[in-house]
């Protein structure tokens, strides 16, 4: 049996500056860069989540050394295509879609067939969206059914550089293809809808022949393959996403001021703050600097009374979309009705969460009208609950474990929640800067 956590007192307020961890994508980005680099490459503040670590070992079983010195990660890369292994190699990627995915676009040369595996939540995750384009470059795959994990891939001598077209809006498919075209001779050709933009920049950064064209819906990205380049130096930003749990706590709290420092303001991820200003919070970024070809800055925000409704235009989506369920906490608390569209993506993500928000938005007496990919919600500014809630293991989702938890700080009443350990996943100090603001909870 799991932890729980009973929280029962939502009475707080505090004036604070707090760190969060490194960002999730980009920690992943630097390892599996690092790894195809031509020799040390040092990456600060890495993000120390059990995603991270998953993603470390399976770098190791492909032969690459990485040694961890608290948030430092040297990495010893072997060139392009540099993997070491024996035969019948299994690399668990635990949690993690996003390693899981992306680590396919770098074993399109592999000599053997390579077992990748996932925890029960990633093994229930579409894998179909990046074996249909791996297979035009020239990977072989065996595959049940599903199309999910465990599934076997082989690569070949003889790769092609492909023309993409990546029509979600999803990063993790764009930067597997951007992966495999390092290893594919000639010029691979992705037009991307828009999603967060860090494998482009990454390459940028790197010196990896890269050109992007920028559109309203959709980037021209040409990447030509087959360029080695040389280790690097690296510090990872604190991750937006992290830090979108507690710009919600301190909004819908009363008095409270924070200020989260080095955050990564890549206008691809901070779509939910221009959400939260178009619904009446004042959020404000300062001290903006770009460091690694990536914007960072202090975010401030203070305790805002009165939140709107918003209809939120879908163009948007895939800017904010780790960040709809705490968005759907505020649209909870918002005078008037919000709507949220064009959200099919988000029920295959670690959990269906378009349905487990609005469920859980209903547990806490809140309407939502719910479609395959919309949700209505029917705020209500004075909710202050009495009750008891049981939130129960929804597939190990990190995000509707820590959503659960400022709901819980923010709306009042008796809370028991499972699944504790699954924040591990992605944010490992989430329950010490709960206490770090002086909130309270039980672990048992
Ligand atoms: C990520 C992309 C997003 C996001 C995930 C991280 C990435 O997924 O949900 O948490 O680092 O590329 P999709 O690309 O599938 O939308």
């Amino acid at each position: 049996m799991g932890k729980k956590l009973f929280i029962s007192n939502k009475d707080n307020s505090f004036k604070k500056t707090i760190l969060i961890d490194g960002d999730k994508s980009i920690s992943i980005r630097a390892l599996l860069l690092g790894s195809q680099a031509q020799g040390k490459t040092f990456i600060e503040n890495i993000l120390l989540s059990e995603d991270i670590i998953n993603s470390i070992n399976c770098l190791k079983k492909l032969g690459i050394k990485i040694l961890l010195n608290k948030k430092n990660c040297s990495i010893y890369g072997n060139g392009l295509n540099g993997f070491k292994f024996k035969k019948n190699i299994i690399l668990n990627a635990g949690n993690s879609g996003t390693f899981a995915r992306l680590i396919l676009g770098l074993l399109i040369k592999s000599p053997y067939y390579i077992k990748l595996v996932g925890d029960k939540s990633l093994s229930q995750r579409d894998f179909e969206r990046v074996i249909v384009p791996l297979q035009k470059i020239g990977a072989n795959f065996r595959i049940n059914k599903k199309k999910t994990l465990p599934l076997k891939i082989i690569g070949s001598n003889f790769t092609n550089p492909i023309f993409y077209n990546e029509n979600r809006g999803s990063a993790q498919c764009k930067s597997t293809i951007m992966l495999a075209a390092l290893n594919s001779p000639g010029q691979t050709i992705i037009k991307a809808k828009k999603s967060r933009d860090h494998t482009e920049n990454f390459f940028k950064y790197l010196g990896i022949p890269i050109s992007v064209k920028k559109n309203k819906i959709y980037d021209e990205i040409k990447v030509r393959g087959q360029k080695i380049f040389k280790s690097f130096k690296y510090k990872v930003p604190s991750d937006p996403s992290s830090s979108a749990f507690f710009i919600v706590l301190t909004l819908l709290s009363k008095n409270c001021e924070l200020k989260i420092k080095n955050v990564n303001v890549n206008q691809s991820r901070t779509g939910f703050i221009n959400i939260l200003n178009k619904m009446g919070a004042k959020i404000k970024i300062k001290n903006v600097k770009k460091k690694y070809g990536e914007m960072q800055a202090d975010i401030f925000v203070k305790s805002q009374p009165v939140l709107k409704k918003i209809n939120c235009p879908s163009n948007l989506n895939s800017n904010l979309i780790d960040e709809f369920l705490i968005i759907f906490l505020v649209a909870a608390k918002a005078n008037g009705i919000s709507s949220f569209s064009n959200l099919g993506e988000l029920n295959k993500k670690e959990s269906p969460r378009l349905k487990l928000g609005s469920k859980l938005l209903n547990h806490l007496g809140i309407k939502t009208k719910l479609t395959k990919d919309s949700i209505k919600i029917y705020g209500n500014p004075y909710i202050d609950l009495k009750k008891t809630i049981n939130i129960g293991n929804y597939f190990k989702d990190h995000r509707i474990f820590m959503t659960s938890v400022i709901a819980a700080y923010v709306f009042g009443g008796k809370w028991q929640i499972d699944d504790v350990d699954s924040y591990k996943s992605s944010f490992p100090s989430f329950l010490k800067i709960i206490r770090e603001l002086g909130y309270k909870f039980k672990l048992v």
